[in-house]
């Protein structure tokens, strides 16, 4: 027989909730983000995100509940983002967690935010099929707004780091350039879609840390060297080639991630790669690494755009797992603005 648990998303400044079976089944994933409000400041304001999170989330479990109605009783548990993220907004989720947890005297499970978009591929519903390949091990590279890691998972609970920004996460640093641009917020997407007229390889802009060792990342120095290098073009370049200037820009940032997925695929050996967060939307990103897996005869797995940015279902799935191995944690439960500290293992490479 099947479990389910009901999950809760709040680390950034997406509010969303689920109902998750424990083979991944996505019954109902409801979402309310808030770009309009954060639009006006060019980026995610921490304290209005915790704000809309307690006027949204409330009436989004009784939304979930009149879709797909469901008793209290009839659930393994309740999951909660816990860390790592904003912490005015992880605590809107803590909280409330924590109370339906007691009221209906149902296990708690506080989840790490960057396991469950690892875990994301598993999931399938209705119109998404399950992904009946995807197997342990996997390496995976996390990469949105917030998080732009690389990890060898091999089960749920063992995940080492191979590789992570050092500074910017890579859409933060499409964001800013986006902003730089006029483009507004969020500006990955704008970047994408303008990129889609444009020649890559009309600007040679940076690409860096590549040739470096490690599988780290840094987007601060790629991104600030390409809004240079905008700035000194006059304004009737900057305005007629845009669409050059934006694939140009996605190339470097694309060139820039899979130059080190690659390089630790190889090293690992690896038969199956997992992208997922938010920038494995961009179409160019996407198309390189299918690209690339093909070559290489290995297995990739994109989850679809709603599993890929935050959401609450893959928070279900991450906890449903963890309770079914006995893990579960107590009204001690704190929200955290980091990973605790045995969340991920890191490379000894
Ligand atoms: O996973 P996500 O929804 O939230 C975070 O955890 O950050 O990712 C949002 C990020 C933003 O930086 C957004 O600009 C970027 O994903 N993004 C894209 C695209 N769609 C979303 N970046 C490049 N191309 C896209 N098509
Ligand atoms: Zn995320």
């Amino acid at each position: 027989m099947t479990s389910k648990i009901l999950s809760i998303e709040t680390s950034c400044d997406d509010t969303s909730v689920a109902i998750v079976r424990d083979d991944g089944f996505v019954e109902v994933c409801l979402s309310a983000n808030q770009d309009l409000v954060h639009k006006p400041f060019g980026g995610v304001v921490p304290e209005i995100a915790s704000r809309n999170h307690t006027l949204q989330l409330l009436p989004l479990i009784e939304e979930v509940r009149c879709r797909t109605p469901f008793s209290w009783h009839d659930l393994s548990g309740i999951a909660v983002t816990s860390r790592p993220g904003l912490i005015g907004s992880l605590l809107v989720g803590v909280v409330t967690a924590k109370s339906l947890a007691l009221v209906h005297d149902l296990k708690l499970i506080g989840v790490n935010h960057l396991e469950a978009h690892l875990l994301a591929p598993f999931l399938y519903d209705k119109d998404y099929k399950k992904n009946e390949n995807l197997k342990f091990p996997y390496l995976a590279m996390a990469v949105s707004g917030g998080h732009t890691q690389i990890y060898w998972v091999t089960g749920i609970g063992q995940y080492k780091v191979m590789g992570r920004t050092l500074d910017d996460a890579a859409g933060e640093a499409f964001d800013k350039f986006a902003k730089h641009l006029g483009l507004g917020f969020p500006g990955g997407v704008k970047i994408d879609q303008l990129a889609k007229t444009g020649d890559a390889s009309a600007f040679k802009f940076p690409r860096t840390m590549i040739g470096d060792e490690s599988f780290d990342y840094s987007f601060s120095g790629l991104k600030s060297g390409a809004i240079r290098m905008v700035d000194q073009m006059d304004e009737n370049t900057k305005k007629t080639r845009l669409s050059d200037i934006c694939a140009s820009f996605q190339e470097s940032v694309a060139d820039s991630l899979l130059a080190k997925f690659e390089r630790a695929a190889e090293a690992m050996g690896a038969q199956r790669a997992v992208v997922t967060g938010g920038v494995s939307a961009n179409s160019r990103l996407r198309q390189r690494a299918e690209e690339w897996a093909n070559k290489k005869n290995i297995q990739l797995f994109i989850p679809p755009l709603k599993y890929c940015t935050d959401n609450a279902a893959m928070v279900g799935y991450a906890g449903i797992s963890r309770l079914m191995r006995g893990e579960m944690h107590d009204q001690t439960l704190t929200a955290s603005a980091s990973s605790w500290p045995n969340d991920f293992a890191e490379s000894s490479r």
